[in-house]
């Protein structure tokens, strides 16, 4: 490499159009999936304290969101239920009603906005008593087998419904073979699964469970499933089980800690990678720019574009919205 003088890398950075001009990355609302968060009923709207400016919706007020998602050309919205105690239980039976709240707003989704993708998650914890994302032995162990039993049969039925995208969030072992034999059984050859390949066990996922009402009452810890965070070569382990199972894209996930993950899926198996930048992660961000220590707008682009920058093809993000928006000023779209 020539040397200074002959070389000024600052000559790149010396007007906006010439740092435009090399940029290596770049965002737009194609990139992005905005989730939310479901309820019964009608007219409904709740803030969710943890985080703020994201609400529950039920489904009519969901469509007005929806409209918005639409008009700003975001792709695929993720969806999760928020249920009352009184329709969970131990093994989480209300995951496979097929006329559920998930699967009855599949399918009105698709009726009203046929052009929009759409997510399901493919886990127990919004439906078991205890908040575990499977069923529980009577010592409190998650049974793997059991479980992707009651996960295929949910997949199955999401999908039936009209899932563009089945994303099991569970990390049960052998999952994603199981739902994809289920998905070409059924002639669902379509349907993509968006495998949570490399989950770890966070505490950046706390406002979340609130979201949705599953805090943890019993049974073994969720790191007995989820991935330990000191490890990185067990992601590639965990990923490349999932792409030879059938994943057609793989998911990071929390997300900005774990860039380095994101780096080593991609480099290592080219397949589309996706990060999800979890409640947490949100939560961080909106609780400096409120107390007036980061500036709210800039961080979030900025912690988008370092996704995209650490090869990520998408990001989950309950920022979506906002960034379709800061896009869209600054003529940016698709
Ligand atoms: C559970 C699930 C979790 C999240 C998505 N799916 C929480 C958990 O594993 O306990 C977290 C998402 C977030 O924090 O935004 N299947």
């Amino acid at each position: 490499m020539t040397k200074f003088p002959a070389r000024r890398l600052r000559r790149y950075r010396q007007a906006e159009w010439t740092r435009d001009l090399v940029a290596e990355s770049t965002l737009s609302c194609s990139d992005l999936i905005q989730p939310f968060f479901l309820i019964d009923g009608i007219g409904k709207e709740e803030k969710i304290n943890v985080m703020p400016g994201i609400n529950r919706y039920s489904l009519d007020k969901l469509f007005f969101q929806l409209d918005k998602v639409e008009e700003l050309k975001i792709p695929v919205v993720a969806i999760f239920p928020c249920l009352n105690d009184s329709v969970k239980n131990e093994i989480g039976t209300e995951a496979i009603n097929e006329n559920g709240l998930i699967c009855n707003s599949i399918k009105e989704i698709k009726k009203r906005f046929p052009d929009l993708g759409v997510m399901a998650d493919v886990a127990l914890d919004p439906y078991t008593t205890h908040g575990h994302d499977g069923i529980l032995n009577s010592s409190g162990q998650i049974m793997n087998d059991e479980t992707v039993e009651t996960l295929v049969k949910q997949a199955r039925i999401q999908a039936e419904a009209g899932a563009d995208i089945i994303a099991p969030s569970d990390m049960m072992d052998g999952r994603i073979g199981e739902i994809r034999k289920e998905l070409e059984s059924i002639g669902k050859k379509n349907t993509l699964i968006m495998s949570y390949a490399a989950k770890y066990s966070s505490a950046f996922y706390g406002p979340f469970r609130d979201a949705v009402s599953s805090k943890l009452s019993k049974g073994a810890s969720k790191s007995t499933y989820q991935m330990d965070f000191r490890n990185t070569n067990e992601a590639i382990l965990e990923a490349g089980l999932d792409v030879e199972e059938g994943a057609d894209i793989l998911l990071v996930k929390p997300g900005l800690p774990y860039l380095d993950i994101v780096f080593r899926l991609k480099t290592e198996f080219k397949l589309p990678t996706f990060a999800y930048q979890v409640s947490g992660e949100f939560a961080m961000i909106k609780a400096a720019a409120e107390r007036g220590m980061i500036d709210e707008t800039n961080s979030i682009l900025e912690s988008l574009m370092c996704f995209k920058r650490a090869g990520c093809d998408g990001i989950i993000s309950y920022f979506s919205i906002d960034v379709a928006n800061e896009l869209k000023k600054m003529g940016i779209e698709r």
